[in-house]
């Protein structure tokens, strides 16, 4: 039976994969911020999951705004990384798991979680740069990742209570599937930011905190944070974090073993946190 071991929380700035692909992650800007990065590094190589649920937005490079889906997953074999403006980031093809995919489709939509499917899907940062910061420069990623893409760009994004529950249905998806896999969950993007308008360059270190504060404990008291409050608390794209709900949802007894918090990263208050299941 496949099972969900750990999960982990992380931003997904794609100034954080830049530093990395240009060998700048240890000079005075990155050093503190690559430098918490290092423990939840040497704690993924010990849990080892086979394959990574990731849970992150795509933010206008496989979508555009013609398509807005709330949820998507990915059921491929595999999802080039996607050129942002740039040329697409040279870090490995991300190798998917199909029929694991296909079997949570199916569990989610009869569950009443109703998925867009996607059966090919160019991935930007919002899912490369979390797999940087976990597993930095290997010649291949060593998990297999099934791709879940979430609304968070464009009103009316899903309510962060939406996102918890779909995380308990992903659970239930994951433990139905028969073969023995260790499975493990990001939730990405966030903390608090704002990318435009008058408040640009926003950081709300204390949201964060608080944030990072309940995830394990608490997650209810998160789950019902409103659209409103995210905007005014965490910046226009500090929604993100419905994000990380998901994974919460997904786990049923988590034991925060790490957590390490910088700012700023970019525009960014940089969060990352790791649970690994009690009962596991
Ligand atoms: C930044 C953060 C993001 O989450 C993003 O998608 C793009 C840019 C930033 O802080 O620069
Ligand atoms: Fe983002």
């Amino acid at each position: 039976m496949a099972k969900i071991v750990a999960g982990v929380g992380t931003s997904h700035v794609p100034t954080i994969g830049a530093a990395s692909d240009n060998g700048k992650d240890r000079n005075d800007y990155f050093k503190p911020l690559f430098d918490g990065y290092d423990p939840a590094r040497k704690w993924i190589k010990k849990i080892k999951p086979d394959v990574v649920i990731l849970v992150y937005n795509d933010h206008a490079s496989a979508f555009s705004v013609e398509l807005i889906n709330t949820f998507v997953l990915g059921v491929a074999d595999g999802y080039a990384p996607a050129d942002e403006g740039y040329g697409p980031r040279k870090v490995p093809y991300v190798h998917g798991h199909a029929d694991f995919s296909s079997h949570i489709s199916e569990s989610l939509i009869f569950d009443e979680f109703d998925i867009a499917i996607a059966n090919e899907m160019n991935v930007d940062h919002g899912l490369t740069v979390p797999l940087t910061v976990m597993y930095g420069k290997p010649t291949e990623w060593p998990c297999k990742v099934i791709p879940l893409c979430v609304n968070v760009i464009k009103y009316p994004q899903p309510t962060g209570n939406r996102c918890f529950n779909l995380g308990k249905a992903l659970k239930k998806a994951v433990e139905s599937y028969p073969e023995d896999l260790k499975v493990a969950i990001f939730g990405t993007g966030g903390m608090s930011h704002q990318l435009q308008g008058e408040r640009a360059g926003l950081i709300n270190s204390e949201f964060d905190q608080m944030f990072l504060d309940n995830l394990q404990s608490k997650p209810e008291i998160l789950s019902g944070i409103g659209h409103t409050e995210y905007l005014r608390e965490a910046g226009s794209e500090g929604i993100e974090l419905i994000m990380w709900l998901i994974m919460r949802g997904a786990l049923e007894d988590p034991v925060e073993v790490y957590r390490h918090y910088h700012k700023p990263v970019s525009n960014t208050g940089a969060g990352l946190i790791c649970f690994e299941e009690r009962a596991s």
